[in-house]
């Protein structure tokens, strides 16, 4: 878990890279749907659009029914973003580890200006962090990358109010039940090393 645009998509690409765990998004998951033009994406979109939470039953439906399509050793991203999300989860799966990334809310507002994404697999680029291979296109596949619709300085600002009132709730709740690490600081590339090792000794071990 983490802020908006505080490196979870990032971190989890290095995860599933490193750790080879399955990856789900629930930003990309509702993404989707939006490209779908699915009832659940038309109903999500006024939501995102706004840079609100989408509500707890239609997200909390829409991770457990993904997850239960799944083998066991996923990373989640972006769910559970509530406390109320939270508790539905972990009456259903178990969770062994939640990773925080603590990052201060003036960098991640300059990053999101600097973001471009590959829709289909939710590859994330930073002109400057990470710039793709090729200019505008994603490395793997080829095709043109695009900015998130809720990218907008706007709406970015109303994420970030969004996560400080419902979501940061949520360090408190899993640092509770000791399964909560921060990491603090701005950059991914020294946040990601101290995460790698901290999974290493404390999970991968004794997998
Ligand atoms: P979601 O897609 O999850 O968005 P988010 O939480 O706002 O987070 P982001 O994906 O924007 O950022 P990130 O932390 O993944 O950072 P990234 O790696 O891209 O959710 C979108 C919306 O869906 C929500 O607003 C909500 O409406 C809805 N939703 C989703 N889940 C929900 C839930 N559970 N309940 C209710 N509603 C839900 O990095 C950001 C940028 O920084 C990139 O450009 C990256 O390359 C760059 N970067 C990373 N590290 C560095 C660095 N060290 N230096 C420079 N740039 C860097
Ligand atoms: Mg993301």
């Amino acid at each position: 878990m983490g802020p908006p645009g505080s490196g979870k998509g990032t971190v989890s690409e290095r995860i599933v890279r490193d750790f080879g765990l399955d990856h789900l998004s629930s930003g990309d998951l509702l993404r989707s749907h939006i490209q779908n033009n699915t009832d659940i994406g038309k109903e999500a979109k006024k939501y995102i659009d706004k840079g609100h939470l989408v509500p707890d039953n239609l997200m909390v439906d829409l991770a457990l029914k993904e997850l239960e399509q799944r083998k066991s050793g996923w990373l989640l991203d972006g769910f559970p973003r509530t406390v109320s999300q939270a508790e539905v989860l972990s009456q259903n799966q178990t969770i062994d580890i939640v990773v925080n990334l603590d990052v201060p809310f003036e960098t991640i507002i300059e990053r999101i200006k600097q973001r471009w994404i590959h829709f289909a697999s939710g590859r994330v680029y930073n002109l400057e962090f990470n710039p793709p291979k090729v200019p505008g296109k994603d490395d793997i596949t080829g095709e043109p990358l695009m900015q998130r619709e809720d990218d907008k300085p706007e709406t970015v600002k109303a994420r970030l109010q969004k996560y400080e009132e419902q979501t940061k709730p949520l360090i408190e709740y899993y640092s509770n039940l000791n399964k909560l690490q921060s990491f603090a600081g701005t950059e991914t590339n020294v946040i990601w090393p101290v995460v790698k090792k901290y999974l290493e000794e404390n999970f991968f071990k004794n997998k």
